[in-house]
């Protein structure tokens, strides 16, 4: 058991992945050599998908997605509001504006029914949105072929925000999505420090999400325009020659960064396997506490366990949130929300007014994230439930 402090959630970090960026460190490139394919290829066939473009995050992963469908100025996009703020903010990045999507209460996950009143919503404001961005929320998948139903009627493209679901066989393959986005951020299934994937079926996508993450830059002389500066007399390619056809970033991944991806990719399944087999325990060691404490359902559902997450009845326990999370802290475990509603920002609030989401409002108003990541042991998982039942009184 630790005996010290237990946070919600944690890099798994071992001698094989420092061993793997020391290589990385001694190699003669730190950036844009040949990890970055290496990485991409292994994260493609993990997670199924034809194509893979890593990035410097999981909130770049997103941007360079938005802009590969061509979201910009004058479109509009639905976001669940119960998110990280990344999704949202990532549309607002293209000039593209957010029409906020309320969840169910149980799970917080966009469904065909909020969809449906988001975009009859939108159609009131006179937007039509073009995209639609499904979150994979504490690892449990939306249900994909439901709203591929709903967007396909509107003519709305998917993008999957699955930062919590890699490690789920199919998520990633984008069989009901133009893209879906992950991050390699330290809580998340694998860890780069920062880092993001965006994953696609489609060559094109991922041919333009190459070329915006580095400037827009293309190298390929067959898509040169200025003749005249990129080839010789002869026809012959100019060896220093790039060119920019459209506006781009430097969401780079360094080779450095790749090196750690691919060694923890290896442990993907070994992390997944320990994660799958703490949320059968934690459902057991928490079994007692219901109806006040009870896991999020997930009862035959797909799910990537990136957090584990109850929902607690804060007047039956007769006690906040706050008050429950400094209890837990001062018992040595980290506790946090997933998430505040987007909506709510005082950015987000002063553009679209107040919304009246119900299904976001009840799931914030119970989500807690307990302890949850490879390393912690039974006993510590023991000791959380303990806490609780503690602060129950029971
Ligand atoms: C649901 C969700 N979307 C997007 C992001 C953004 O990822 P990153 O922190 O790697 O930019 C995160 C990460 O916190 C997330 O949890």
């Amino acid at each position: 058991m630790s005996a010290g402090f237990l946070p919600y959630g944690r890099q798994t970090i071992d001698e094989a992945d420092i061993a793997a960026v020391a290589t990385a460190l001694r190699g003669d490139l730190l950036t844009t050599g040949p990890t970055v394919a290496r990485f991409e290829a292994a994260f493609a066939a993990a997670t199924g998908s034809a194509h893979a473009v890593v990035s410097n995050s999981g909130t770049a992963a997103l941007h360079l997605a938005a802009m590969a469908i061509g979201l910009g100025p004058g479109d509009a996009a639905i976001v669940p509001t119960l998110t990280f703020l990344a999704t949202a903010n990532a549309v607002r990045m293209t000039g593209a504006e957010v029409v906020f999507a309320d969840v169910d209460a149980e799970m917080g996950l966009l469904t065909a029914d909020t969809l449906k009143a988001a975009v009859a919503r939108a159609r009131v404001l006179g937007l039509k949105p073009r995209a639609a961005f499904p979150v994979h929320l504490n690892g449990r998948v939306c249900d994909m072929a439901a709203l591929a139903q709903v967007a396909g009627a509107h003519g709305i493209v998917l993008i999957e925000d699955a930062c919590h679901a890699l490690g789920l066989a199919d998520i990633g393959a984008c069989r009901h999505s133009a893209a879906a986005c992950f991050s390699t951020h330290p809580v998340k299934a694998i860890a780069t420090g920062e880092g993001g994937v965006t994953t696609t079926a489609d060559p094109e996508i991922a041919r333009r999400m190459a070329a915006l993450r580095s400037h827009g830059m293309v190298r390929e002389p067959a898509r040169f325009q200025r003749r005249d500066l990129a080839f010789d007399a002869d026809g012959t390619p100019n060896p220093w020659y790039y060119e920019m056809p459209e506006f781009g970033w430097n969401y780079r991944m360094p080779d450095l960064l790749c090196a750690l991806g691919l060694s923890q990719l290896a442990k993907l399944d070994m992390f997944q396997r320990r994660r799958r087999e703490l949320a059968a325990l934690y459902d057991r060691l928490l079994a007692p506490l219901a109806p006040v404490i009870r896991p999020v359902p997930h009862a035959d559902a797909a799910h990537g366990w990136h957090l584990y997450a109850v929902l607690v009845d804060f007047a039956k326990l007769g006690k906040t949130r706050g008050a429950l999370m400094r209890a837990l802290h001062a018992r040595g475990i980290g506790s946090q929300v997933h998430y505040t509603p987007v909506h709510l920002q005082p950015y987000y609030a002063a553009r679209y007014g107040t919304l009246d989401l119900p299904g976001a409002a009840a799931y914030y108003a119970q989500c807690l994230s307990i302890p949850f990541y490879p390393t912690l042991t039974d006993a510590d998982a023991a000791r959380v439930a303990e806490a609780f039942a503690a602060e129950l009184g029971a």
